[in-house]
């Protein structure tokens, strides 16, 4: 699969779902802009990319800070020329607590980073994308939990749902445009924020991996993999999906 010459953005890239992400499109011969709040840790990916022989750049990025993704993506365009897919891949999971002990500001700030981030990076994206000839491409990360609900997860329940319809409404309104926009709905992934929620504990672990048609957790290049079809060419015809990678869980 090619992306060659693609500018690409990653946003998350400095972990996780958005490093493999960036790990893999560098690799199909994109130049990837790994946009996190975590400037070392992008440096870092930054990094690995040259070392195997790939094309990357850092933009320090708060998608929760009003005004700052259309900046960071005019920089992009002032640089390189043009926009051509975007990974909007950013995300925190909130405290894990019941309905009714949810603090309003811990609400805020899940829905702030994990729903208006999305709309202000695509919004920003699709500005540049409709003056492009060539249109563009843009992959969201949902959940399993845009699809049901995982207990004392409600902020983060809301905010992937909300994921997938921003992604409906965009590929429904900007098709038209040869912009395509598809949402990838991870399951359990093997990465920081898995070990930071349920992979701390094993025996937690261990009870959702007995309930998964395929009985593991998936390492993030198996999403990896899919994003970079996705934004690829070889998807040209796939917009306004939300494609579960999730082992089978949302099948049974
Ligand atoms: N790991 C899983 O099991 C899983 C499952 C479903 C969905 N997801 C989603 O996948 C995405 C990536 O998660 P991950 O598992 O790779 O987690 P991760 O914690 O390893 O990576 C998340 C990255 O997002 C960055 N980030 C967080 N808030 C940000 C902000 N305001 N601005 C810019 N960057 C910010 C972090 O610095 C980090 O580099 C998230 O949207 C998450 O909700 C993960």
């Amino acid at each position: 699969m090619s992306l060659d010459n693609k500018i690409v953005l990653v946003t998350g890239g400095a972990s996780g779902i958005g490093r493999a992400t960036v790990n893999r499109m560098a690799k199909d011969g994109a130049h990837v802009v790994v946009a996190d709040r975590q400037v070392e840790l992008s440096h870092e990916v930054v990094t690995e990319v040259k070392q195997a022989g790939g094309s990357a750049e850092v933009c320090e990025l708060d998608v929760a800070q009003e005004g700052a993704a259309a900046v960071a993506i005019k920089a992009i365009v002032s640089k390189h020329g043009r926009l051509d897919c975007a990974f909007n891949n950013a995300g925190i999971t909130g405290a894990m607590v019941e309905l009714l002990d949810i603090d309003p500001k811990d609400w805020a700030r899940v829905l702030s980073v994990n729903l208006t981030g999305v709309f202000s990076c695509i919004q920003a994206e699709i500005a540049q994308m409709v003056g492009q000839e060539s249109g563009g491409s843009i992959v969201n990360t949902a959940s399993i939990c845009g699809l049901v609900a995982l207990p004392y997860a409600t902020a983060y329940n809301a905010a992937k749902h909300g994921v997938i319809g921003l992604t409906k409404s965009a590929a429904v309104e900007y098709g038209p445009q040869n912009i395509r926009v598809n949402a990838v709905c991870p399951g359990f992934i093997d990465t920081p924020m898995l070990a930071g929620a349920a992979g701390a504990d094993q025996e937690v672990l261990d009870g959702i991996i007995s309930q998964l048609p395929i009985r593991r957790v998936a390492g993030p290049g198996e999403v990896a993999d899919v994003v970079a079809w996705l934004l690829s060419d070889q998807a040209s015809y796939v917009t306004g999906v939300a494609m579960p990678i999730d082992g089978g869980w949302t099948a049974q």
